[in-house]
């Protein structure tokens, strides 16, 4: 049997948006063996137990590419990661289904090669990389080749993931609500906030990550599907968050914190409707680990 644990992320990070994410230690574990025939899928919803399963679907390509045909396969999924939050849950299946479709199918492509699959299935890499290779991570794509670059994160940074029940829509139902255009000036403040913002988070200047974590790109039209963002927002500061933004299309947030009232700003969200709860997580720096032979 062959075991994929992969990261939740956390991607934007704010002004970042589709170049930056980062990964937590919160994991979906994805375990996989060939079987004499057919597919069987446990640990998940009815609704994703066929082959429209992303995990195998994702695993299918890499099979495609290897020119492989498994006699059957059997999948079980451990999720921590929900569905739609804003924290990588599809990029989570994508990845673990092509690391242990790979396996499967002898390891005949590379972790870059595993990495540009994964990219071209999920459309951004910013939540892709990160859950492969851990950590905060920048990408970019030109002509087609992505390009990333890992960043070490000052250790007293602080994070924390919020959550609730709120409605959860598809990334691609919430692309639909940001603008096609932008403004110059918003393309400059956006571009000088997140260059700033990843030297901060490098460093552990907090005045640093309070001043350049704000985003003109997507937050904005974002927010307004999470119900209460502003006190929340108004709150998380009072309570000395250095800074509070939505993580991926939310309408998960994380909140960025040097010391912080947190039993406060906890009690305050207990309060609110909407089952908000705040966990601290920390930076999971190693990514996908792929275990084969258990
Ligand atoms: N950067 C993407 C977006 C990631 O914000 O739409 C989604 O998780």
């Amino acid at each position: 049997m062959i075991r994929v644990r992969v990261p939740a992320t956390c991607a934007n990070l704010g002004p970042g948006f589709d170049a930056l994410g980062l990964a937590f230690n919160i994991y979906n574990t994805v375990e996989v063996q060939k079987i004499h025939s057919g597919l069987i899928i446990e640990g998940c919803d009815k609704k994703y137990k066929n082959e429209n399963n992303l995990v195998y679907t994702s695993m299918n390509k890499v099979f495609q590419l290897a020119n492989y045909k498994p006699s059957g396969i059997k999948i079980n999924i451990k999720s921590n990661i929900k569905e739609s939050s804003g924290l990588g849950s599809s990029s989570s299946c994508i990845v673990a289904g092509v690391f242990a479709a790979n396996e499967i199918a002898n390891s005949r492509l590379t972790k870059v090669e595993l990495m540009d699959l994964a990219v071209k299935i999920e459309g951004h890499p910013d939540n892709v990389i990160p859950a492969i290779y851990g950590g905060l991570i920048i990408s970019m794509i030109d002509e087609g080749k992505i390009y990333f670059k890992k960043i070490s994160i000052d250790k007293k940074i602080k994070f924390y993931i919020l959550t609730s029940d709120l409605q959860k829509c598809s990334t691609k139902e919430l692309r639909k609500s940001l603008p096609k255009y932008i403004l110059l000036k918003d393309g400059v403040f956006n571009l000088s906030h997140s260059l700033m913002l990843v030297e901060a988070l490098r460093d552990g200047d907090f005045d640093l990550i309070e001043a350049s974590s704000k985003d003109r790109f997507h937050e904005p039209f974002r927010k307004k599907n999470i119900k209460g963002y502003d006190e929340i927002y108004k709150k998380a500061m009072e309570c000395g968050a250095k800074a509070l933004v939505i993580s991926g299309a939310g309408p998960a947030l994380l909140g960025i914190f040097n010391d912080g009232n947190i039993d406060e700003f906890k009690n305050y969200l207990h309060g609110l409707e909407n089952s908000w709860d705040i966990k601290k997580c920390d930076v999971d720096d190693v990514g996908v680990i792929v275990e084969n032979n258990i």
